[in-house]
């Protein structure tokens, strides 16, 4: 018998209905379609409707990966929920998704780690699962920023959309090559003023937003996504040579074009999303990744390398054969 790993069983996502193209945004903010996609790549973004929260849009990620599976809410160890905009400060959005689900037993709990959370939550469920604490998984990354956004700022108002990404690890203790290699998670908070949240859960006579300097996220961005990449390829004696996929957090198309080059992965090996979905913080790699295994570019055997940077500063990277 040889160690536990996890693998990557199933995949779902779910985005609202209402698309809000950067057309409509240029009408009411000092903003231009031309100005956005040339920074960032963004045409459009889903905005949550009247009944999008971060738990039903996690229950329905959370279903479509079960379903992909072929798993049933019982056979689900461990919950976690990786948001930064959760419906309460408790109970946590993972054991609201329990309950939709209609799971009766394991555990769940959410994780904020900001645009890392998927990256993070991924290294805590692969963890739980190779120490034999949980024989299952869901991984799940659920947003609402419209909710965070001040609708004045211009320089944050564009980036974001709403959305949620599952992914289903289950536990193999079979000879084999796919799984979760390794994960490798960083933060420094040294650097958490360039982008924040303004204000906490209870202060509702003022209501709390994000803040950003984006110039500096960006000086950083590249050489962090980048340290890390080579980090996790080293520690698995592998090389950018060996990558079939690279599945970025959706930011900026700008800051993953830099990573793509570092790795010289040509664009066609890379998963973009953020053109139609804008930054979906800890949903975004969960949905590019459900994205990209159901119109069938990402196939078992291959080998996915994910990374993610955002406030705190945090950031990581995965490797992962599917
Ligand atoms: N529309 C039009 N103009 C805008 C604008 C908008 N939505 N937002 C900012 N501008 C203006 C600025 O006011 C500034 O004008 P000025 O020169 O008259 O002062 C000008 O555009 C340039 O602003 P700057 O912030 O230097 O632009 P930039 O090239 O750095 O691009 C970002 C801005 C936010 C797109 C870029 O810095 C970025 O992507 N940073 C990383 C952000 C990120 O990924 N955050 C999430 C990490 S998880």
């Amino acid at each position: 018998m040889t160690a536990k790993r996890s693998l990557l069983s199933g995949f779902g996502g779910y985005l609202p209905e209402r698309i809000v193209t950067n057309d409509e945004l240029a009408t009411w903010l000092d903003t231009s379609d031309e100005w956005i996609r040339a920074r960032t790549g963004i045409a459009q973004r889903h905005m949550a409707g009247e009944g999008d929260t971060a738990v039903s849009m996690a229950a329905q990620a959370a279903r479509q990966a079960l379903d992909y599976a072929g798993a049933r809410p019982d056979d689900v160890d461990a919950v976690i929920v990786a948001t930064s905009t959760p419906d309460q400060a408790f109970p946590s959005t993972a054991v609201r998704v329990q309950a939709e689900l209609g799971m009766t037993g394991g555990f769940g709990f959410d994780l904020a780690a900001a645009c890392s959370g998927f990256i993070y939550a991924l290294s805590m469920a692969d963890s739980l699962i190779r120490s034999g604490q949980a024989r299952s998984a869901l991984v799940i990354g659920s947003e609402v920023y419209s909710r965070i956004l001040d609708k004045s700022d211009r320089g944050t108002y564009v980036l974001f959309g709403d959305g949620a990404g599952a992914v289903y690890l289950t536990s193999t203790d079979e000879a084999g090559e796919a799984g979760i290699l390794s994960t490798h998670l960083h933060s420094d908070g040294r650097y958490g003023d360039l982008l924040f949240v303004d204000g906490a859960t209870g202060q509702h006579d003022k209501p709390a937003h994000l803040r950003m300097n984006g110039r500096e996220v960006f000086r950083h961005a590249v050489g962090k996504l980048s340290s890390s990449v080579d980090e996790v390829l080293a520690a698995n004696g592998l090389t950018h040579a060996d990558v079939n996929w690279l599945v970025p957090h959706q930011a900026n198309l700008r800051i993953i074009d830099g990573v793509a080059r570092k790795l010289a992965l040509p664009p066609e090996r890379v998963v973009v999303t953020v053109d139609r979905h804008a930054n979906t913080s800890a949903a975004s790699i969960p949905l590019a990744l459900n994205e990209a295994v159901r119109d069938g570019r990402i196939n078992r055997g291959d080998l996915v390398l994910m990374e993610a940077l955002g406030g705190g500063l945090t950031w990581g990277s995965a490797l992962a054969r599917l």
